[in-house]
């Protein structure tokens, strides 16, 4: 349990890295959550700030999830390796392996969206929620990709091409063949991005949810 707890720990705060609160004060010396829909996400670092930094916010975002999901690979078996003094082959990746993943994608996802370093505020968690995804099986990731690309080309809304790309997520791991562990992962992260665009789906049904380009 020591092992799980130092790594979602770590998982935990690779997400809280506040990039989108940093591009805002390093760029314009602003609190990009007094800003647009107060997202510290991409999509708010775009309206805010522009294109370049919001390139700049969405690769890191997506490094932290991608992050997350190398180091639990590669975490777990270390820490199994060095506490019990047996060799590498003691770690069964086909059993641990995955439920690392889990761990370390859900508290990574949580870092990004409640950050330790905001006063648990942050993003939506989408940009990181695609790196957990395409590190933690591609397929999965390039669907979800493909879903929000060709939502966002028709609607130009990025709320809404998130939160159908979470869902495509959620179908994808349910009817691929998954470990129940990844199923878990993005099925509770799929229903907690959704969850963080309440204020998006609120204007969305009031027709007051602004398209890309627009201000919030
Ligand atoms: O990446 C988050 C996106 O889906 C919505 O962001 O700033 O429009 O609420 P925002």
């Amino acid at each position: 349990w020591i092992a799980g707890a130092v790594g979602l720990a770590i998982a935990y705060l690779l997400g809280s890295t506040p990039s989108g609160y940093l591009a805002g004060k390093l760029i314009r010396g602003i609190d990009i959550r007094e800003h647009g829909s107060k997202s510290t996400g991409a999509t708010n670092v775009l309206r805010t700030l522009g294109k370049w930094p919001a390139l700049a916010v969405l690769l890191i975002d997506v490094l932290k999830g991608v992050g997350a999901v190398i180091f639990a690979r590669w975490f777990y078996p270390w820490f199994s390796t060095v506490s019990s003094g047996t060799p590498p082959t003691a770690f069964d990746p086909q059993i641990l392996e995955p439920w690392a993943v889990c761990l370390a994608g859900l508290a990574v996802l949580l870092g990004h969206g409640r950050s330790v370093w905001l006063n648990f505020t942050g993003g939506k968690s989408v940009a990181t929620g695609l790196g957990v995804l395409l590190a933690m099986s591609w397929p999965v990731g390039l669907g979800a990709v493909a879903v929000f690309g060709v939502a966002l080309a028709a609607v130009r809304i990025v709320s809404l091409s998130s939160m159908l790309a979470a869902l495509t997520a959620i179908a994808l791991v349910c009817g691929l063949e998954q470990p129940l562990p990844y199923r878990l992962l993005v099925i509770a992260g799929g229903i907690y991005v959704i969850a963080r665009h309440r204020t998006n789906i609120r204007r969305l049904v009031a027709g007051t949810e602004p398209r890309l380009g627009k201000v919030a």
